[in-house]
């Protein structure tokens, strides 16, 4: 399963990529809003250190809105993934894009035939958002493992599931037994799968049976 980390945050990014966990990234517009300053400064900036596909949203709502602005956020990079919105305009988007050979991400995906229609129209991702179900007392995980279902059934469609609104770890263990094709990730979650306490105990215990040893023979080094 691929890693996208989900934010627009420079020195996130940088640290997690400087690890070798990122496949690619995914922004939208709040959380370039969240990050303040020219988001321009930042589109190129991301786009530059993350080889992986990034994708970048489009403001416009009507398609010729969204072609201008996915051809403009495309000039950023190969690797622009121009996400649209699941909507009629979006998708008409997503197939002129699509088939001038510009990948697109349908985002604010909600339901099974959201994430087969955007796949009809040529979609390289389709990003249901588990985490806004679950807040409203739908299972999102179940979203996944329907749409799964489905595009297994349809082999010639290529689209690729990426699990967005993901809120803590579990969500990722729940996405990558289902073989969702990629998860992204706010910083906070990636940091979370990092740790475990057992992890540190034993690192601490294996320190602190090496400064024993030392204490008898001061000189000793690895
Ligand atoms: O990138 C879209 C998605 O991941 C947003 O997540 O937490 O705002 O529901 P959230």
């Amino acid at each position: 399963m691929k890693i996208f980390l989900d934010t627009a945050n420079l020195e996130s990014i940088k640290k997690f990529n400087d690890m070798g966990l990122l496949d690619g990234i995914t922004t939208n517009p709040s959380l370039m809003s969240k990050e303040g300053g020219n988001p321009k400064d930042a589109m190129a900036e991301i786009t530059k250190i993350i080889k992986g596909d990034v994708s970048l949203e489009v403001v416009s709502t009507e398609y010729s809105g969204m072609m201008e602005e996915g051809k403009r956020l495309r000039e950023y990079g190969d690797n622009v993934v121009v996400k649209v919105p699941m909507t009629p305009d979006g998708l008409k988007a997503c197939k002129s894009l699509s088939s001038e050979g510009i990948p697109v991400n349908v985002t604010l995906i909600f339901s099974p035939n959201q994430a087969l229609l955007a796949a009809k129209s040529g979609a390289r991702y389709v990003s249901p958002f588990i985490g806004r179900l679950d807040d409203i007392g739908q299972n999102g995980i179940n979203l996944i493992q329907e749409i799964k279902e489905i595009f297994k059934n349809y082999p010639h469609l290529k689209t690729q599931i990426l699990v967005a609104s993901v809120r803590h770890p579990i969500h990722v263990v729940d996405a990558a037994k289902i073989g969702a094709d990629v998860v992204t990730l706010p910083p906070a979650v990636l940091d979370k799968m990092l740790h475990h306490p057992l992890t540190k105990i034993g690192l601490d215990n294996f320190l602190a049976d090496w400064e024993k040893l030392k204490a008898g023979n001061p000189n000793i080094k690895i």
